[in-house]
């Protein structure tokens, strides 16, 4: 979704600062960008589509735009269509002020039409252009900057990660509530973003903006105040992970590099959380729950209903709710512990089915990728999945950790059974055997031109199932659906023709094998092409047109291995139809909005 980058004591190099930043923040999904810059007047640039068109335009106007202070934006759009207009930022009348602002700014209705009353033009559709009109108002009333920014924030209901400049002087100014905010310390210069991508480059030190909070940057470094107005003692962070990391490293697209990247994410997340001699798990996490309620989006809510099934298995009652429907109808909460997973840490839908939760009186816990993440914040307790950052839009290396990090959880709270043990231990060999023998690319390519795509699967394959197809849809554009396999026969199979695959998830030869096989010959009697993701337990081969085979695995893990099959599916084909796999249309890697 939207991203913010500004910068204040980068000198010339603010502009290519700024757009740097921004290149950085594509993966969060955008329609439009822009930069401010505030050197005796504010020059605005922005321009919708691709971030190209602003370096177009930049490239253009270079020397009109200058300036030591600068802010730049993302926008990813709610209010209004992605047009030049609509993008960020957005001035008041004068031309002093600039605003970018990631979030939705519910009352803008009602702000709008009283500064339209009193004269005020506006230029774009957006909740945001509300913000800098409101502070020309201050500023005309006599207000200082700083003072004239903080009053206009009071006036905003609604979520916001907003920045400011101003022509006639040399700060940026931010604040936030409930969308994400995070400065950067150089040696020189301060930064400020919406994630620590767009600055990691220039500083590995940072400090993490709480709801609530202003903060000032200036030339002299930066202070962070309460609503009140009172000092902030905040403590500033170190970023572990290499600016690298967040490069292709020769890779065609960041999904790609990250699917690969799978044996390195599960082995640190294991790592130093399993006693090498007894086999304890110690997740340094304080929880003994009874029962679990799961809360969360997409793809995180695959890996909930997986971990669901990890947690019923081990004797703790347990259920999966997506985030978004959670609160529509919350079921008791008695003792149970609400988890909240979340590669971000951001998304709107999980957050408010946690506060709900918590306003209920339940004891949370958030599992996520993202140190300084609003959820890690806001809940009790974080279970951290270690994967790295993941910049393709489609989650691939942070599902395969969330599963294991619930693994890990179920095991910490029971004496852990030296079998899984076994299998984490194994799991990033077999991952990597998936990745260097996979034909993943043959099946694609042959089955490129059907006319839907079909994922079956049981018990912790069907998750992966409902995992398999989203992947599918969402970065080749293509019909896909997953299903539980004993569903098919209940309506689905009514679109089974031999122009559509089936992709079915078997492994092992027992009693859910067994039925799935037998799911397998009635699409198999329909004509459609079967394409078996198994091991070498389970004779479904024979009845398979293809065969993506993985190494035969504990029960739990094995359904990770056959979801790393069908990440190298999504991606081929979508491949193979020129897609842009990194960043799918109208989707976001963040998604800040419910
Ligand atoms: C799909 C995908 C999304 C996210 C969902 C939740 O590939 O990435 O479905 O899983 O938007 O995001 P997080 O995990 O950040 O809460």
């Amino acid at each position: 979704m939207c991203g913010i980058i500004g910068c204040v004591g980068r000198g010339d190099e603010t502009l290519d600062t700024l757009v740097h930043g921004l290149s950085k923040l594509e993966y969060r999904g955008y329609d439009s960008a822009g930069v401010a810059l505030a050197n005796g007047s504010v020059e605005v640039v922005k321009r919708a589509g691709e971030l190209e068109n602003l370096r177009r335009a930049l490239n253009g106007e270079r020397d009109g735009v200058s300036g030591r202070v600068g802010i730049g934006h993302t926008r990813w759009s709610t209010h209004g269509p992605p047009t030049d207009e609509n993008a960020h930022p957005h001035r008041d009348c004068t031309g002093r002020v600039a605003v970018v602002h990631n979030g939705i700014i519910e009352n803008y209705q009602e702000l709008r039409d009283e500064l339209t009353d009193a004269g005020h033009e506006f230029e774009s559709e957006t909740d945001t252009e509300v913000v800098p009109h409101l502070i020309e108002t201050e500023l005309a009333g006599g207000a200082d900057p700083e003072t004239a920014f903080r009053s206009a924030i009071e006036r905003l209901e609604g979520s916001y990660a907003i920045a400011c400049v101003l022509a006639d002087d040399d700060r940026v100014f931010a604040a936030r509530e409930d969308s994400p905010l995070v400065l950067g310390i150089g040696d020189d210069a301060v930064y400020l973003a919406s994630d620590v991508p767009a600055f990691r480059e220039f500083t590995d030190k940072v400090v993490y903006l709480e709801d609530g909070e202003f903060a000032v940057l200036d030339g002299e470094g930066w202070s962070v105040t309460d609503s009140t107005g009172a000092p902030v003692e905040k403590a500033i962070d170190t970023v572990t992970w290499d600016p690298e990391e967040t490069g292709k490293s020769g890779y065609d697209h960041y999904m790609l590099k990250e699917i690969h990247e799978q044996p390195r994410a599960l082995r640190q997340c294991v790592s130093g959380r399993v006693s090498e001699l007894s086999g304890e798990v110690d997740l340094d996490v304080d929880v003994d729950p009874t029962g679990v309620q799961f809360v969360a989006c997409g793809t995180s809510y695959h890996a909930a209903v997986y971990g669901a099934q990890l947690f019923q298995e081990a004797g703790i009652p347990a259920q999966a709710f997506l985030g978004s429907e959670y609160a529509t109808s919350p079921p008791p909460i008695g003792d149970d512990l609400v988890v909240g997973v979340t590669q971000s840490g951001e998304t709107a839908d999980t957050l408010s089915a946690l506060r709900e939760a918590r306003r209920r009186g339940a004891k949370t816990l958030a599992v996520t990728n993202v140190v300084g993440s609003t959820v890690s914040r806001e809940c009790d307790d974080t279970l951290y999945i270690r994967a790295g950052p993941e910049i393709g839009v489609a989650a691939t290396k942070t599902f395969s950790s969330q599963v294991v990090a619930l693994t890990l959880l179920v095991e910490s709270l029971r004496e852990s059974r030296r079998e899984t043990i076994a299998a984490l231990r194994d799991l990033p060999a077999s991952v990597q055997t998936v990745l260097d023998t996979s034909k993943a690319e043959e099946v694609a390519e042959e089955y490129v031109d059907s006319d839907a795509y079909f994922f079956i699967g049981r018990g912790m394959h069907y998750p992966v199932a409902l995992e398999g197809a989203l992947k599918f849809k969402e970065i080749s554009y293509e019909h896909a659906e997953g299903f539980a396999a004993g569903e098919l026969k209940h309506g689905p199979l009514a679109l089974v023709t031999e122009n559509t695959p089936v992709f079915a998830l078997v492994t092992g030869e027992g009693e859910q094998a067994r039925k799935t096989i037998g799911n397998v010959k009635e699409v198999e009697a329909r004509d459609a092409p079967v394409v078996a993701v198994t091991d070498r337990k389970s004779d479904v081969a024979r009845y398979a047109d293809h065969v993506l085979e993985i190494p035969e695995s504990d029960p739990r893990t094995a359904a990770v291995l056959a979801n790393v099959q069908l990440q190298l599916v999504a991606y081929y084909a979508a491949a193979q139809l020129g897609r842009p796999i990194d960043k799918p249309r109208n989707l976001a890697k963040s998604v800040t909005v419910e």
